[in-house]
Parts: structure tokens; sequence; C-alpha cells
């Protein structure tokens, strides 16, 4: 892979799960990575962990004033960054008929709405032929049951995905989409997911497992590398065939 030495990596939500995995992926690669949560507590430990010269900040995604503030130290700190990973998300479950406004909103305020303006205030710091990598979800293509929120943020992620491709193209900024299938990371728990639903899901997977947060940061580090240099409004499926199978819920 070309190198991504020196190159200026941002992740939304790297203190846990896929970011955090990838923050790694791109630290061995020789990239600087910045990550973001929202517990400063939970941030300050994976920087820890990471090493130099990874870097954090405590920031809400969905707080227009966090993403101003973000793009004020990153400006500061780095004048122009390479990569945005818009990474942060919450998944979580529940039956149509039960789903209240306040559900409804911190899903799509974190999927959806906070990656619209984390994208768009962040923008005038992406180097022209940097890149943008979405991470979205099967769900958008699903029609996964008591996933009426999830499915239509991740949707809603997909669709700004293409469009910026296109729209941003004339900077040469390359923008392409990521839908894991089922990921074994922290989020899984956090979702309320039974251990019989997870085994299920395994076996019904044609390859046989559940995918790794490595099986995610190994495409996110390729497609902002050079190698990636003519791939933009692709969606990747990572989900171990799971898309293609006829039995998915
Ligand atoms: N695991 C899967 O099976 C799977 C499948 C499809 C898609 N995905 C997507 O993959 C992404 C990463 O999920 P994961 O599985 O790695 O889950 P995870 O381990 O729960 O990590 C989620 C990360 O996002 C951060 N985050 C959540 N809300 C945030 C906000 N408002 N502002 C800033 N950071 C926020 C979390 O940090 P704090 O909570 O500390 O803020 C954490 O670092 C999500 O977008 C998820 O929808 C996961």
């Amino acid at each position: 892979m070309s190198s991504l030495k020196d190159k200026i990596i941002v992740i939304t939500g790297g203190n846990s799960g896929i970011g955090y995995t990838t923050a790694k992926a791109f630290l061995a690669k020789g990239a600087k990575v910045l990550i973001t949560g929202r517990q400063p507590g939970a941030v300050q430990k994976a920087v820890h962990a990471l090493g130099h010269p990874a870097e954090g900040f405590k920031a809400d995604q969905s707080d227009m004033n966090d993403i101003r503030r973000l793009y004020e130290y990153l400006q500061g700190r780095f004048g122009k960054i390479d990569s945005l990973f818009v990474n942060a998300g919450v998944a979580k479950l529940a039956p149509f008929e039960t789903v209240t406004e306040a559900q409804y909103d911190e899903l799509m305020n974190i999927n959806f709405k906070g990656a619209y303006f984390t994208i768009q205030q962040l923008l005038p710091l992406i180097n022209d032929g940097g890149s943008i990598t979405l991470l979205s979800a099967l769900n958008a293509y699903t029609g996964t049951p008591n996933a009426t929120v999830l499915s239509a943020s991740k949707a809603a992620l997909n669709s700004l995905g293409r469009t910026l491709s296109r729209e941003l193209a004339y900077k040469r900024i390359r923008v392409n989409i990521v839908n894991p299938g089922i990921i074994s990371t922290p989020l899984l728990e956090k979702a309320g997911l039974p251990d019989e639903t997870r085994e299920h899901l395994s076996n019904i997977t044609p390859l046989g497992r559940l995918g790794q947060p490595e099986d995610i940061a190994s495409l996110v580090t390729f497609l902002a590398s050079a190698d990636a240099s003519f791939i933009t409004g692709a969606e990747y499926n990572v989900d171990g065939g799971l898309m293609v199978h006829p039995l998915i819920a």
C-alpha cells in the first residue's frame, strides 16, 4: 500500500471499536491521527493506549458548538488535514410502534446530522486531493426489524456520500462509503444484541464468523491512501457475504 507517512487523519468516535482499531492501523502506517469522542476519560485512555503521535479531542459530533470547536482546534494544531473518517455512530433498536421523538432525534442527530455538519465544517481544512470515508452500515439497504430509525439514518449517510463524491470532485476530494455487516465491537452490547442473535448471525454469514474491527480498518486505510486515488462515490459491503444471504433478518 502507498505510504500514509505523516498524513493527518481525523477519526470521529475513535475511542472504541472500529474507530479505535482504524486509528491503530493508520498509526502503524506512519500517519498522524486525531480521534474524537464524547467522554474525555475514554478519549484520553485511548490516546494513551494508541501512543505517540495519536491525539484526542473531546467532541460530541451531534453538537454544532463542539464541531466548531473541533474545527478551530484542528486549524490551529495542523492547519490542513488529509483524511476524515466519519465513524462516530450509535445503534439503538426499538419496535416502530414504540419509537419516541427523543429516540428518533438521538439516532438521527448523531448518525446523520452530526456526520453532515462535521463534514461541512471540516471541509475547508481538507487538502485538495484528500479523502472522506463514511462509516455506514448494511442496514442502509436491509429491512431489519426494529431498526427503522437506525437504518434510515445510515441510508441518509450513503445518499450524502454519493452526492458529495460528485460535488467535491472539483477539489479531487474522494468520498467513499463503507457498509459493515455485524462487527464484534462494544456496540453490539450497547445495542442489546443477545448472545444467541450474535451466534445466529455468525452462523448465517457465508464466511462463518462475525467481522472484526480490523476487517474494516484495512479497507479504510486503503481508501485514504494513494492506491485508491481513482476511487470515489464507491460503496463497500464488508460483511462476510451476509448481504447476499437469503435468510438475512
Ligand atoms: N459494530 C457493528 O456491527 C457495526 C455495524 C455497522 C455499522 N457500524 C458503525 O460503525 C461505527 C462505529 O461503531 P463501533 O461498532 O465501533 O461501536 P463502538 O465501539 O460503540 O464505537 C462507537 C464510537 O463512536 C463514538 N461516538 C458515539 N456517539 C458519538 C458522538 N455523538 N460524538 C462523538 N463520538 C461518538 C463512541 O464514543 P463515545 O460514546 O465515548 O462518544 C465510540 O468511540 C458506527 O457508526 C456504527 O454505526 C457498526
